[in-house]
């Protein structure tokens, strides 16, 4: 066992540093710089759907909440996110004219491999954002596209979400390209973007970026609960933010979008309470460095996510967290990580066993 970790004390932690070569084996060879395309050799046609609804479980779901930012943005296509056991019950509104994307590392959950039954008795298509090869879910979706991030062990999801967000990049460009909402040269910029991730997250996990994190991390592992806040398509890095930090250290943690947390979260705040910000490079930033105001004004203690070289906003935190700079659409990808090893430096500090959470399954095939 200790040789499959590589060297690495779990396989979490091992996971999390395989993700620049994930993220390489997600993004490179489907990205064309001499065309501004992106090669994803799916048999659909990306002008066929009218809406998009993307169905997931756990940590795939807020993949998929990231996905549906970047499809609307960029191809402008109504997007719908649910959780699969809620979609299979709610009798959806789904044609024909349906694109429904299931997201699911394992491809075995079992309410989303009804989810996606579900969708195709009214007609929908069908599409996966799908690790596992051969898994269940491939076997009856129109098409997957695989996200190549290797076999993922450890309970919590690392690489398995940021190669799902990339591959979501990657059917945003295809979308907004052949629908003609993607001009030339946002397609070359985002192109650009997206090679830059293997690189960009690499820079995220350099040694001075961990022990930072790690000191962090220590510095408040004893508190009770826990708020994690973002905006715009860092929302979802919020939400898995705090799942994660509740997953293996059983803080009781809550993301929520930013400017929503004037209607019940601020309640919570007093000294006792860490709150994340994710405030890196956005057009949303000065709103969310409000937000952090706010946090401050009632005494609660701001660990902000800013963008390297960000010190006019540093003054507004009490720890600050710097991240590699990237492209706003590719920013939770690289933001996340430093969330990701927030909560395993929690967890480990608190002498929890992350790669087996009490309670939790890696892949949940009973309802
Ligand atoms: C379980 C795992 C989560 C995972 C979720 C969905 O709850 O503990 O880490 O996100 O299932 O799994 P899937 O394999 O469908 O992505």
């Amino acid at each position: 066992e200790a040789a499959e970790k590589g060297g690495y004390d779990t396989y979490m932690l091992k996971e999390i540093f395989e993700q620049p070569s994930a993220l390489t084996n997600t993004l490179i060879g489907r990205l064309n710089d001499s065309t501004g395309e992106v090669n994803l050799d799916i048999d659909l046609d990306p002008k066929s759907f009218k809406r998009i609804s993307i169905i997931a479980c756990g940590t795939a779901y807020y993949a998929g909440l990231v996905g549906e930012y970047m499809i609307e943005q960029l191809a402008r296509i109504p997007v719908e996110v649910d959780v699969a056991s809620e979609y299979r019950y709610r009798s959806p509104l789904v044609s024909e004219d349906t694109l429904a994307i299931v997201v699911s590392q394992s491809g075995e959950t079992i309410d989303t491999l009804e989810a996606l039954r579900e969708a195709k008795k009214y007609g929908a298509k069908t599409l996966g954002v799908i690790n596992a090869k051969g898994s269940s879910m491939t076997r009856e979706l129109d098409d997957t596209l695989y996200i190549h991030a290797g076999p993922e062990i450890g309970v919590a999801s690392t690489k398995a979400y940021t190669s799902m967000a990339s591959a979501f990049l990657l059917l945003a460009l295809w979308l907004g390209r052949a629908r003609g909402t993607l001009s030339e040269q946002q397609g070359a910029e985002l192109l650009h973007a997206a090679r830059e991730l293997p690189r960009l997250v690499e820079e995220a996990l350099s040694p001075e970026r961990v022990a930072r994190i790690k000191e962090v991390a220590e510095k408040y592992a004893h508190s009770r609960d826990y708020l994690f806040l973002g905006r715009g398509v860092n929302a979802p890095t919020a939400l898995e933010g705090a799942l994660k930090l509740k997953e293996i250290s059983y803080i009781h943690a809550e993301g929520y979008a930013a400017g929503e947390m004037k209607h019940g979260p601020i309640a919570l705040i007093d000294a006792n309470l860490p709150v994340v910000v994710v405030a890196t490079e956005s057009f949303l930033l000065e709103k969310t460095i409000s937000n952090v105001q706010e946090v401050r004004a009632r005494s609660g203690k701001v660990i902000a996510l800013l963008s390297d070289g960000d010190t006019e906003n540093a003054q507004h935190a009490d720890d600050v967290l710097y991240v590699p700079r990237s492209h706003e659409m590719v920013s939770p990808i690289v933001n996340v990580v430093a969330l990701q090893l927030l909560s395993y430096f929690t967890a480990t500090a608190l002498g929890k066993d992350v790669d087996k959470p009490r309670n939790l399954a890696k892949s949940v095939t009973v309802e």
